[in-house]
């Protein structure tokens, strides 16, 4: 520490005691200010004058967040709350453009001013904390910095006290946080005021119109944020508890994932912003060459229709003859995958919330592993691994080694993993190892679970798919082969969902959900038929538009293959569309009510258009200014008929037709109540 730094310090302490010996109210201490590279956003840091830390944002001159509180409760430590002052502060800006080796846009700029307050601790302890803020021009990140110092070595975290005051009146779309089905509920849509206990990222959209997104990024070694609505418009930062102690533990230095707010003016600018992807880490794993995006099929929705079962028996559906056919369907369709569930042991029984059985490298007796995956490398199609868990991560990381050591093997390249267990239920091995205990999936201990498993598995060179995962906070910068996660509620509760998901469905996600990142949504549905004959909230053109719209980089078309081949027009869009793209423009969308986005295909100069709806009828102009002006380019359109509608027989009138159109046109889209639209746009010669 400077001599200059130190007479720094004390300088709003000398101010306060002054102010206290003449008797006069105390001002407030602004610490520091800093706004966005286009100086529509101001971040402002200041003590009250007990020292209380708080944080306020502006926009264009009108309050967004109002003075919010900063800070922590520790169980082994007196609170850091207050007694703060200023020990220095720097500024700094960065501008730099970076490529993602997949994703949804090709090129990322990173643009932003920061300011970094450190701060210490008045007392005895004298405890430092740096505050670390960057704006972006779409939003704000702000995180904790607490070096290693002898006064907390350890630091045992049990409330994270930063609140966030949203300013003007605003409604939310929101999930509840730490309830039985984590996060597969629908989106709710309540006054701002009337949100619980919430997952984020939680959506808000002010009297005035303008978008807010608050979520996390680099969630890593710490415990998932949740956010609790105080008072008024007060969210406060809740972290998962933990069962066993605080809620983070933390030895030397460390820092908190950010706490981020990205703000729009519109519910696209929300969808389009890179900020969470920005505040992460770059990639840390290099060449990454053998991430394949893709499609694929397999042994999955006949499970959850009930007509398989994923457990031995007459019904078993992941048999090697079984197998067979889905390969040759994937050889003959394209598609680059097949996912077999239920090929190993362990299914048998009561598996969900228990996975005490689960063995991850012995195939089931009727399903011959090394039969199969040859049968699958002869026809060029790669098997998907699956690991199911049951929530039980004290066995998975017993056999995790193993079980991926087998898949590179085998040549497999993607495994798919699975957490089903009630929220709270999942079981981690005691620290002694001599035993077990039960929690939150998006506590500390699963937080560091579920990445130990995507490093582990980039060793062995595959790809993540996690169910029921924790949220996506944009690891996937850092540790590209975690392609892809559930972390929603994905299609296949249209199976058995009670109820089954409404007809909004998609047009929340793109703006609540779809903000983390990839959703393995299980698209396709081309049938419309869940169990006991209970049909969809969708038309069939909307289950094509969502291969656009809900994105992931690895796809799974989901339908069983006697459906699509009746339906070969419809599955003709499912077979082109790409997963990965070069860019992605959001045209129009209102959060709940309808979404159209545009991307263009990374390996051509195709672009495809997906657009959803909610159960009204709806007519969209789709301006085409994003293809290439001066060229012609054919339009194959897979659109609701004029009889469609989800709610009868018609969810299946689909017209497939064609058009030439240049960048100057503009196309009118009729999404029939419950309907959506996909295009393909593809230059002429
Ligand atoms: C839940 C997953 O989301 C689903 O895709 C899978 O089929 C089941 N678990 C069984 O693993
Ligand atoms: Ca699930």
């Amino acid at each position: 520490m400077t001599p200059f730094n130190v007479l720094r310090g004390l300088v709003p302490l000398c101010v306060a005691l002054l102010a206290t010996l003449a008797g006069v109210a105390r001002a407030d201490t602004l610490l520091g200010r800093v706004a966005s590279p286009d100086d529509s956003l101001v971040a402002s840091v200041q003590t009250t004058d007990d020292g209380r830390l708080a944080w306020k944002l502006d926009r264009r001159g009108a309050p967004v967040i109002a003075w919010s509180r900063l800070g922590f409760l520790l169980a082994n430590a007196p609170q850091m709350d207050g007694g703060f002052t200023l020990l220095s502060k720097a500024e700094a800006a960065h501008d730099d453009t970076w490529e993602q080796p997949w994703g949804e846009r090709r090129f990322v700029r990173n643009h932003y001013r920061e300011l970094r307050l450190s701060v210490v601790q008045k007392g005895d302890a004298s405890r430092r904390l740096d505050i670390v803020f960057r704006m972006f021009d779409d939003g704000v990140g702000f995180r904790y910095e607490f070096p290693d110092q002898p006064q907390l070595r350890d630091a045992r975290i049990l409330e994270e006290l930063t609140e966030f005051a949203v300013a003007p009146p605003a409604t939310a779309w929101w999930q509840p946080a730490g309830e039985q089905a984590a996060m597969e509920y629908s989106i709710r849509r309540t006054p701002l005021a009337e949100v619980g206990t919430a997952n984020t990222p939680l959506t808000m959209r002010t009297a005035s119109g303008l978008h807010l997104a608050l979520h996390e990024a680099a969630l890593v070694d710490f415990a998932s944020m949740w956010v609790r609505k105080t008072d008024g418009q007060v969210l406060r930062a809740q972290l998962t508890p933990s069962s066993t102690g605080p809620a983070v533990v933390r030895h030397g230095a460390f820092t908190t994932p950010w706490r981020t707010l990205v703000v729009a003016d519109s519910a696209a600018g929300l969808y389009e912003s890179n900020l969470t992807l920005n505040l992460n880490e770059p990639n840390k794993l290099g060449d990454v060459s053998w991430l394949h995006p893709a499609k694929f099929v397999g042994i999955w929705w006949e499970m959850h229709l009930g007509q398989g079962t994923w457990g031995s028996g007459p019904k078993h559906g992941a048999t090697t003859a079984n197998a067979k056919r889905w390969i040759d369907f994937a050889a003959q369709h394209g598609f680059r995958g097949v996912l077999v569930e239920g090929w190993n042991r362990g299914w048998d029984g009561d598996w969900a919330g228990s996975g005490n059985d689960f063995d991850y490298t012995h195939a089931a007796p009727d399903f011959d592993l090394d039969t199969v995956t040859r049968y699958a490398a002869d026809r060029g199609v790669h098997l998907i691994g699956h690991h199911e868990t049951g929530g039980n991560i004290a066995r998975y990381e017993q056999q995790m080694e193993a079980a991926y050591a087998l898949d590179e093997r085998l040549g497999i390249d993607v495994v798919k993993s699975g957490y089903v267990t009630d929220g709270g239920t999942a079981v981690f091995a005691d620290a002694d190892g001599q035993g077990v205990h039960f929690g939150f999936t998006d506590s500390q201990e699963g937080v560091n679970h579920e990445l130990r498993a995507v490093r582990e598995a980039a060793k062995h060179h595959l790809a993540v798919d996690t169910h029921e995962p924790v949220k996506d906070t944009g690891l996937r910068r850092t540790s590209p082969n975690w392609m892809s996660r559930e972390g929603g509620r994905g299609e296949e509760y249209n199976a058995w969902g009670r109820p089954i998901n409404p007809v909004d469905h998609e047009a929340n996600l793109v703006f609540t959900r779809m903000l983390s990142g990839p959703f393995d949504f299980t698209p396709g549905l081309l049938s419309l038929v869940g169990q006991d004959g209970r049909t969809f909230n969708s038309t069939q053109a909307k289950q094509l538009a969502d291969f656009v719209v809900i994105w992931s980089p690895l796809t799974m078309a989901a339908d069983l293959m006697a459906n699509d081949a009746m339906y070969p027009d419809a599955f003709r869009f499912i077979e082109l569309v790409p997963t990965d793209w070069s860019e992605t423009h959001v045209i129009n969308g209102e959060v709940g009510e309808y979404a159209t986005i545009a991307r263009k295909d990374r390996r051509s100069d195709d672009w495809y258009v997906g657009a959803v709806g909610d159960g009204q009828a709806r007519t969209l102009a789709l301006p085409l200014r994003f293809l290439d002006a001066g060229r012609a380019y054919e339009a194959q359109i897979w659109r609701d008929g004029d009889q469609a509608d989800y709610r009868n027989a018609h969810r299946f009138d689909l017209v497939v037709e064609r058009r030439t159109v240049h960048a100057g046109d503009t196309l009118t889209l009729k999404l029939a109540p419950g309907g959506g639209e996909a295009i393909r746009f593809t230059p002429t010669p």
